[in-house]
């Protein structure tokens, strides 16, 4: 659809970036914190010197937060690191936790930048993954637990919360982020088992901060990414279908309606992987309802029918962003129109557009977009600057697109990039930038740790300054 003229982004819009804790945060051990699943790791897959020094944001954030007001963010996105406010995940609390998010809420707050708060992005205490993790029904408990501890604490400073971060990633790609428990005896029934277990938890979470606090807001945060058919073949598009439903719609289905999607109920039932439900499920997940959704997108994905050669889980190798493929269900397959990034993941400005109308057409709640980048390979040149013109382009390139859906009708009242400032990548470690702001260690040396603003800072700047109509 052409338009003669384009809506304004809204009067408020959250411009501003995101983090997670252990990707940003490094002091994984100080002041009381416990051990996360990701901590306890014994194999990062590509290889870092220490992963969990991440940028040392801990220590910086201050400064972080002065950087982040400079560049004019309206709004930060971060997650609380359970373990830092739980040690261990269901016993004592961490005073010393608390008073760090306490300590960096009012400084972002201080200088008018709007918190929004993840409360779990992949970082499940590993004293509760040893008892069974998300399979373990007591991690249901421990979650809202940890959530009431937070909601008192924050409650009166965040107006904006957002329950898992990417659970549909965790669920079907654990291996790549580093949060797949390997003892699992059949492993995708329990995934499933885990995965409800965690849409449980997201509900009772999403009632409990309406009822403890009324005025605050809170949401899932999943990947979208809109299935493409390679082709119009009448296959190829019911495999999309397929794959729809099981990537995306699964977990949001289940948040705004509080029903599982039924072509994906079927897929389970076929293969005997349905959950258990509890007493009490079926009541807690009709009742919750969120505000709005926010979500997280790199790029598209493209399908075709599964041959039933036994090679569509093989056919199309990678990370999270490129691995696709089941046995008679779809089978993964490259977009030719695309261009790809350095990491072989494929950039589609145009496929924003089109999740963000397919998320406002099937559930007309008010979106927010908490991750989208560019990962790239950085230079710090020798008149001290950093020139990230590619990362200009694709974040110009979905600002655009962003600005159509919005002239389409779409609600979107925030963008946040991914990421704010340098961290570690889930398994690419930091030689896989995103950040405005570049943090001078590298793979095999911290450095000197010091943040240095990119061109991309100076851009967004304007961005932001003219609310999107300067980019
Ligand atoms: C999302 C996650 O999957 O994508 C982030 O929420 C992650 O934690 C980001 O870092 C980019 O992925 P990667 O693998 O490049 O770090």
């Amino acid at each position: 659809m052409k338009y003669q003229t384009l809506r304004p982004f809204p009067p408020h819009f959250l411009w501003g970036a995101s983090t997670s804790a252990y990707q940003v945060e490094g002091a994984w051990n100080e002041d009381g914190k416990g051990p996360s699943v990701i901590d306890a790791r014994t194999h990062y897959p590509e290889g870092t010197a220490d992963y969990r020094a991440a940028s040392d944001h801990y220590h910086r954030y201050r400064e972080d937060v002065a950087l982040f007001a400079e560049i004019g963010f309206k709004a930060y996105r971060f997650s609380i690191a359970w373990t830092r406010v739980i040690p261990d995940g269901d016993g004592e609390v961490n005073p010393a936790g608390l008073d760090y998010y306490r300590r960096l809420i009012d400084e972002l707050l201080s200088r008018g930048i709007e918190p929004v708060v993840t409360l779990y992005h992949f970082d499940l205490p590993q004293a509760l993954q040893a008892r069974g993790g998300w399979a373990n029904r007591a991690t249901v408990d421990a979650f809202e637990r940890y959530a009431r501890i937070v909601f008192e604490a924050f409650g009166e400073s965040i107006k904006y919360w957002l329950t898992i971060n990417e659970q549909n990633m965790m669920i079907l790609h654990g291996a790549a982020l580093g949060t797949l428990d390997t003892q699992l005896e059949n492993p995708r029934r329990d995934l499933y088992q885990q995965n409800h277990n965690m849409l449980v938890a997201q509900a009772r979470v999403i009632d409990l901060l309406h009822q403890m606090h009324p005025a605050a807001k809170i949401g899932p945060a999943p990947n979208i990414s809109l299935i493409y058919p390679a082709s119009a073949r009448p296959e190829d598009v019911m495999a999309a279908f397929n794959y729809n439903a099981i990537r995306n719609w699964l977990y949001l289905d289940m948040a705004v309606w509080g029903r599982y999607n039924s072509l994906v109920w079927r897929y389970l039932e076929e293969r005997g992987w349905t959950p258990v439900f509890s007493p009490g499920d079926r009541e807690v997940l009709e009742s919750a309802r969120p505000d709005f959704i926010a979500f997280n997108y790199y790029t598209s994905q493209t399908v075709e029918a599964s041959r039933g050669d036994g090679q569509d889980e093989v056919a199309r190798a990678g990370d999270q962003h490129m691995k696709s493929g089941e046995d008679g269900v779809h089978r993964g397959a490259g977009n030719p129109f695309l261009p790809k990034n350095a990491f072989g993941w494929e950039i589609d400005p145009v496929g924003f557009r089109n999740t963000l109308r397919a998320l406002w057409d099937r559930y007309q709640l008010p979106l927010i977009v908490t991750e989208n980048g560019l990962g790239a390979f950085d230079r710090l040149d020798d008149d001290g600057q950093v020139r990230d013109p590619y990362r200009i382009d694709y974040l110009r390139r979905h600002i655009e697109q962003l600005q159509l859906a919005i002239t389409d009708g779409v609600a979107v009242f925030g963008y946040m990039p991914w990421s704010a400032i340098d961290l570690i990548s889930t398994h690419q470690g930091c030689s896989k930038r995103y950040g405005f702001i570049y943090v001078n260690r590298d793979e095999f040396d911290l450095k000197d740790m010091r943040r240095i603003g990119k061109q991309s800072a100076g851009w967004y700047r304007q961005v932001i300054a003219s609310n999107g109509l300067d980019f």
